[in-house]
C-alpha cells in the first residue's frame, strides 16, 4: 500500500498542480472551504457532498451522505479527487479518513480513532487527564441516581454533557435543582440524545471568557491559526439558550498574548499526547478554552474547523487554503501567514432556532445588496432550493464581512443582511462588538 506521507516531491506537486478537490459536508463552514479553495491558481475542479444550494453554484454537488463510508469510497472512486477535505466531525466519527486512506486517497482530516477526542466527552476527559491538561473536573455517570451523586460533590451552576455526538446540543448549563432536573428527564428518561447519553458528564462550571483556538496537526506538529470569538448564546448579551453559534470574529484583540500560555498548557501536551497515544492526526484540532482570569482550561476538542469559526478564517490565510490543506494531508505542515485583516461572520437564523427551527420558509435574497464582493458575500448553511431559496434548518445563512478594521468588516456583515429577506428571521446584534474598536 502507498501512503502519502511518503510521496515523492514530484508525486506530490503532481497531485497539487492540477487538482480537484472533495469537500464532505454541506453547511456553512463548507460553503467557507469551498469559496476559500477555489481561489487556487492550481484549482482544476472541485465537488462537494453533499453541499447545499449556495455550494452547488461553486462546484458540483453530489447527493451522498458523508457519513455513510461505502457511499464516499464509491464517489471518490468513480470522480478519483487529489485531495478529499472532511469538514464535519461525523464522517471523521464514523472512520471516512480511514478508509479513503486505505484505498490511497490523499485526505485531510483525523482518524477515526483520533476523532474519539471530539466523538466521546468521556474519552475526552481522560485524554486531558491522562496528559495533565487542565480541565474541569468531571464524573461520569450512567443513571439519574448517579448524576444527583455527582451534583453533590459541585456547586452549581452543574454542567450536564452527553456523552456522544449530539449537535452542538447535549450540553445543559443547570442554574438550580428545577433546571438539573429537566435536564435529567431529557437525558434519561426522553432520551432526546439517545445512545449519545448513555453516559453522562457531570462537570465543575468554570466561569470566564471563551476563545476558539484552532492549528493544525500533521506529523506530531502543530500549526497555530488566529484566536477566533464565537457566539454560543441565543440572544444579545450572551442571553438565552446555547446554539451552534451565532456569529464569530477572528482575530481577537491580545489573542496571541493569551495564546503562550495556552500552548504551554494545552496545545503541547495535546500533540504530544496524540502522539504517545499512537492517535494519527492530519487535520484541523479546535480547542474550546475557558479563560478564567488569566488562566487557560479546556472545555472540549473539536476534531474539524468551528462553524461558524471557519467563515472568519477561511478568508484571513496569506496563501492558499488548497496548498496548505494538502500538505497537511500528505503528513507535512507548511508555516501559515495570516493577513493583516478582520473578519465578521453575523448567523441569520430560522424562527424557532434553536429548539424547534421552521423549515420551507422562503428566503429572498437581494443581488444587487447581496452581490459577492471578495470582502463582504452571503454563504449559505441550511437551505433547500426548488424555484427559490427555503429554510432548511436552524443556522440558515451566514453573513461575511472582511476589512482591514474590525469596525468596518463587522458594518460590511450587518450591511449585507439587509439584502435578505426571511419571515422571522432572527441574528445577533452584537456580533464582534468590542469595546475599543
Ligand atoms: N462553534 C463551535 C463549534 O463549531 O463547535
Amino acid at each position: 500500500m502507498r501512503c502519502f506521507g511518503q510521496l515523492t516531491p514530484y508525486e506530490f506537486t503532481k497531485i497539487v498542480c492540477h487538482m480537484h478537490i472533495l469537500v464532505l459536508g454541506g453547511g456553512g463552514r463548507e460553503h467557507a472551504i469551498v469559496k476559500a479553495l477555489k481561489l487556487s491558481p492550481k484549482l482544476k475542479h472541485i465537488s462537494c457532498a453533499p453541499g447545499n444550494p449556495g455550494i452547488a453554484q461553486e462546484a458540483t454537488c453530489y447527493l451522498t451522505d458523508p457519513t455513510d463510508v461505502r457511499k464516499v469510497l464509491d464517489l471518490a472512486q468513480r470522480i478519483k479527487p487529489d485531495l478529499t477535505v472532511i469538514g464535519p466531525e461525523g464522517p471523521l466519527a464514523a472512520g471516512t479518513a480511514d478508509v479513503l486512506r486505505r484505498y490511497d486517497f490523499l485526505v485531510f482530516g483525523p482518524s477515526r480513532e483520533a476523532a474519539q477526542i471530539e466523538k466521546s466527552k468521556v474519552f475526552s476527559k481522560k485524554f486531558m487527564e491522562k496528559h495533565g491538561i487542565p480541565t474541569a473536573p468531571a464524573k461520569v455517570c450512567g443513571s439519574a441516581e448517579e448524576v444527583m451523586q455527582a451534583t453533590a460533590e459541585f456547586s452549581k451552576p452543574w454542567v450536564l454533557k452527553a456523552d456522544g455526538l449530539a449537535s452542538g446540543k447535549g450540553v445543559s448549563i443547570c442554574k438550580d435543582e428545577v433546571e438539573l432536573k429537566s435536564a435529567i428527564i431529557e437525558f434519561f428518561e426522553k432520551k432526546t440524545f439517545g445512545a449519545a447519553a448513555q453516559k453522562v458528564l457531570v462537570e465543575k462550571y468554570i466561569e470566564g471568557n471563551e476563545l476558539s483556538v484552532m492549528a493544525l496537526v500533521s506529523g506530531g506538529k502543530y500549526e497555530l491559526l488566529p484566536v477566533s470569538q464565537d457566539y454560543k448564546r441565543l440572544l444579545d448579551g450572551g442571553k438565552g439558550p446555547n446554539t451552534g453559534g451565532m456569529g464569530a470574529y477572528a482575530p481577537v484583540k491580545n489573542g496571541s498574548k493569551v495564546l503562550k500560555k495556552i500552548e504551554e498548557k494545552i496545545i503541547i501536551p495535546t500533540v504530544e499526547g496524540l502522539k504517545k497515544d499512537g492517535l494519527e492526526y492530519r487535520g484541523v484540532l479546535y480547542f474550546g478554552i475557558m479563560m478564567e482570569g488569566s488562566e487557560p482550561y479546556l472545555l472540549e476538542y473539536n476534531v474539524r474547523f468551528g462553524d461558524p469559526e471557519a467563515q472568519v478564517l477561511m478568508p484571513l490565510l496569506d496563501g492558499q487554503w488548497a496548498d496548505v490543506l494538502s500538505a497537511v494531508a500528505a503528513g507535512k505542515l507548511p508555516k501559515l501567514k495570516w493577513k493583516r485583516q478582520a473578519a465578521v461572520c453575523v448567523v441569520i437564523a430560522a424562527p424557532g432556532y434553536p429548539e424547534h427551527p421552521k423549515k420551507g420558509i422562503r428566503i429572498q435574497i437581494d443581488r444587487k445588496l447581496c452581490s459577492s464582493s471578495s470582502s463582504n458575500y452571503i454563504l449559505h448553511a441550511s437551505t433547500a432550493s426548488h424555484r427559490g431559496y427555503f429554510t432548511n434548518g436552524g443556522r440558515v445563512l451566514n453573513a461575511v464581512g472582511i476589512d482591514k478594521s474590525l469596525k468596518t468588516a463587522r458594518k460590511k456583515a450587518y450591511d449585507i443582511i439587509k439584502g435578505v429577506e426571511m419571515l422571522e428571521s432572527h441574528y445577533r446584534k452584537d456580533i464582534a462588538l468590542v469595546k475599543g474598536e
